[in-house]
């Protein structure tokens, strides 16, 4: 089994630099199929999501190239076929192909989507907004069919700000006839991304990034490129990590708006931030504030932070609360941080952190894509040798993870056994 294994305790300082982000390439590929020519993205992480998201491209017979980080998707030849469970099960946002090829062709077979275990996790808005559009959705035995005979916009309200129904509903609705309007839309920097790589295909979408979306649909979709936008939780957990271990360690490629809830909080307790252009220079503080934390849709504090902050708030000096509001079960990291010696206790997804204390490295495992990171930063911060199990859930989010860490200076590594 592969591990990764951590000798932590040590300073960290260079730079690393920020990949585009998971959560808008995840939605970016999808929705190359929606072009009736060749789109280019430029910037795509290299991470076995992107991998699963082309396969599932290359079972509906498009045509991807590779190089480095820019994809190259030809769609022109996309035949509409069942999307496996295998394939659909192996991450969360496969279920953008609902959206995309409900839009393309009307109709659409797949099964439910995989993911990080964090809660129920509906799709149910989802659904509802396809049917607003004039579709008839079907579920059997995991599998979704979806079908309408014609798309037409329509007003639809969201009972919560859900990034993945707001993507879905935009991806279905761009083509469909006359205007489609999302209220109550998610505003986080992913939608935009996707708008705009939507809107220089020339499709009409106007309002990304506010909570009121309006598309005006259209037939055709042309060639066009875009930029994956720099990835929010991936600088923030290396700004973390800074504010853990970090000398004079610099983070860059970043987009200082889109962490604010971040660096507003690390401001607070004491965190030595200097920023310069796209970049933050951040060092270790000793005797940091104890703090609260809510998480929240965007531009609240990221609930994908919160298992990554945890880690910091068993280094301040008194009690903190991280209470998690959007999903359900995300405190897969709580029991293995109380086994380093961290002193955490859990009552309805508010966790009460009891810091400061000396985590020691040991045997842990990654319940989910964001614990795993936070052992990461544990393991990095911990005396002795941490080793992490099911890795695979951190390489799933995590560009070049263990080469930007070494660069750095981290004692890290992966191993079998
Ligand atoms: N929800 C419903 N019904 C729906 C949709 C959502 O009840 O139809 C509930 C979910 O059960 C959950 C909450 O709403 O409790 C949040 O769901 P949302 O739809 O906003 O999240 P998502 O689209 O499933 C994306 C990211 C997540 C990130 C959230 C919030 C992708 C592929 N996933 O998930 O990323 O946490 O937005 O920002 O973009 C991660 O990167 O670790 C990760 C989990």
């Amino acid at each position: 089994m592969q591990k990764i294994q951590i000798n932590g305790g040590k300073e960290l300082t260079g730079t690393i630099k920020i990949s585009g982000a998971k959560n808008s390439a995840v939605a970016l590929i999808p929705a190359s199929i929606l072009c009736d020519e060749e789109s280019t993205i430029y910037n795509v992480p290299e991470i076995t999501d992107r991998d699963a998201l082309i396969e599932i491209i290359e079972l509906l017979n498009g045509k991807v190239e590779k190089e480095k980080d820019k994809l190259t998707i030809n769609s022109k030849n996309l035949k509409n076929t069942i999307i496996k469970e295998e394939l659909s099960s192996k991450l969360r946002a496969s279920y953008y192909f609902m959206g995309t090829l409900l839009g393309k062709f009307k109709h659409v077979e797949i099964y439910l989507p995989g993911g990080c275990n964090i809660g129920a996790r509906k799709i149910d808005y989802h659904l509802k907004g396809f049917e607003a559009l004039g579709a008839k959705v079907t579920e059997e035995n995991g599998k979704i069919t979806i079908h309408a005979e014609e798309l037409k916009g329509a007003k639809i309200y969201l009972d919560f700000a859900s990034v993945g129904a707001t993507i879905n509903i935009l991806l279905a609705s761009v083509k469909a006839k006359g205007k489609t309007i999302i209220q109550n839309a998610a505003k986080e920097p992913e939608i935009v991304n996707l708008a705009t790589y939507l809107n220089n295909m020339g499709a009409k979408v106007k309002g990304a990034g506010t909570s009121r979306i309006e598309i005006e649909g259209v037939d055709y979709l042309h060639k066009a490129i875009i930029d994956v936008i720099p990835d929010r939780i991936e600088a923030g957990t290396y700004i973390i990590l800074g504010a853990l271990v970090g000398k004079n360690l610099i983070i860059e490629n970043i987009i200082k708006e889109h962490i604010s809830s971040l660096l507003s909080k690390l401001t607070e307790i004491g965190v030595d931030l200097k920023y310069e252009k796209n970049k933050i220079i951040i060092n270790k503080k000793e005797n940091l504030k104890p703090f609260n934390v809510t998480t929240q849709i965007y531009p609240g504090f990221p609930t994908d932070l919160a298992q990554p902050i945890s880690v910091l708030m068993t280094q301040c000096v008194g009690l903190s609360v991280l209470e998690e509001t959007i999903y359900a079960n995300r405190m897969g990291q709580v029991p293995y941080l109380n086994q380093m010696g961290a002193n955490i206790k859990v009552e309805n997804q508010k966790a009460y952190i009891n810091g400061k204390t000396t985590l020691c490295g040991c045997d842990v495992e990654a319940s989910d894509l964001r614990a795993g990171a936070s052992l990461v930063l544990a393991g990095l911060l911990a005396n002795k040798i941490t080793k992490i199990s099911k890795i695979d859930h951190i390489l799933r989010g995590y560009e070049h993870i263990i080469e930007k860490l070494e660069m750095v200076g981290a004692d890290i590594k992966i191993i079998n056994e």
